[in-house]
């Protein structure tokens, strides 16, 4: 059998093809100094294939261009933490400005739509729904969209199911009993939480004006993965796929440096939000 040094092991040249993979792949730049994450994130997909090393691992990438492999790498080299209400003052600023204004603006069509880009599994998008139906907004017609590069987050989102430690962080006691029912270890929400949010996968690199127009784009700690050029290009796109007056809202470590001709930054509460131009 061999010692866990030798399956972790990378080779200088894997270790820049790996980087270039996961940057190719998905726009995720993982510098010099993360050996130690690609060495605890690969070695479980390495033994699950019953390949001897990361070393093997990356020749048979090489060698065959396996795209199901390939893809199972950049999931396992993705961060996808999220938690229920992450970000409190976003949701504060959400009730007391961003929706007081759309139920009057919108007051004749009823109609709202949201997007969780980078939705990971699903809390950010759930927790909007949740914060919709208590504020009121039961009976309108909301969309909204969850999107991630990663179908395996997406497959879990869709599920609505939670275990113990997710509804542990950062849900009321009070949301979960409403909305949530004990489903063997794990929780399940309820099926009109669930209705309001669909979810797709989608590569943040690629256009996305088709999807809008939205009155909310969440694209929260994600972009801190991505290079210059990349970020600035996703801003942009963002810009495109918002109404005039919409707001995009930004991881706590994010800002939408280099873009200030499409958005204004503007304080609300204890939160920043981008206002579209
Ligand atoms: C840390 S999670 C953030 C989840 C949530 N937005 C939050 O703030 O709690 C980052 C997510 O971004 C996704 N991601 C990474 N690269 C992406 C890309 N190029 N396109 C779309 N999603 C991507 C990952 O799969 C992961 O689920």
């Amino acid at each position: 059998m061999q010692s866990q040094a030798s399956v972790s092991e990378i080779d200088s040249e894997n270790y820049r093809f790996l980087q270039q993979h996961v940057y190719s792949q998905a726009g995720i730049v993982l510098e010099d100094d993360k050996h130690y994450l690609f060495e605890s994130r690969l070695t479980p997909l390495v033994r699950q294939l019953g390949l001897g090393s990361i070393n093997d691992l990356c020749a048979l990438l090489q060698a065959t261009r396996e795209t199901e492999v390939g893809r199972q790498v950049v999931e396992a080299m993705t961060t996808n933490e999220t938690y229920f209400f992450r970000d409190p003052a976003h949701y504060e600023a959400i009730r007391t400005v961003l929706l007081p204004r759309l139920k009057e603006d919108r007051r004749d069509m009823k109609k709202l739509r949201f997007w969780s880009a980078a939705a990971s599994t699903g809390q950010e998008a759930y927790s909007l729904a949740m914060l919709l139906l208590q504020e009121g907004f039961s009976d309108w017609n909301i969309e909204i969209l969850g999107t991630d590069f990663s179908s395996q987050v997406l497959e879990r989102a869709r599920s609505g199911r939670y275990q113990q430690i997710e509804v542990n962080r950062g849900l009321p006691a009070a949301l979960l009993v409403k909305h949530f029912r004990r489903s063997g270890v794990e929780w399940q929400l309820s099926e009109p939480v669930r209705r309001m949010a669909r979810f797709e996968t989608i590569d943040l690199r690629k256009s996305m004006r088709a999807l809008g127009p939205f009155d909310l784009v969440f694209c929260r700690n994600v972009m801190i993965y991505f290079d210059t050029e990349t970020k600035k290009n996703i801003l942009t796109e963002l810009h495109d796929t918002l109404f005039r007056g919409g707001w995009l809202l930004l991881g706590g470590a994010e800002t939408a440096f280099g873009v200030e001709e499409w958005f204004g930054r503007q304080t609300v509460g204890g939160a920043i939000v981008y206002v579209a131009r």
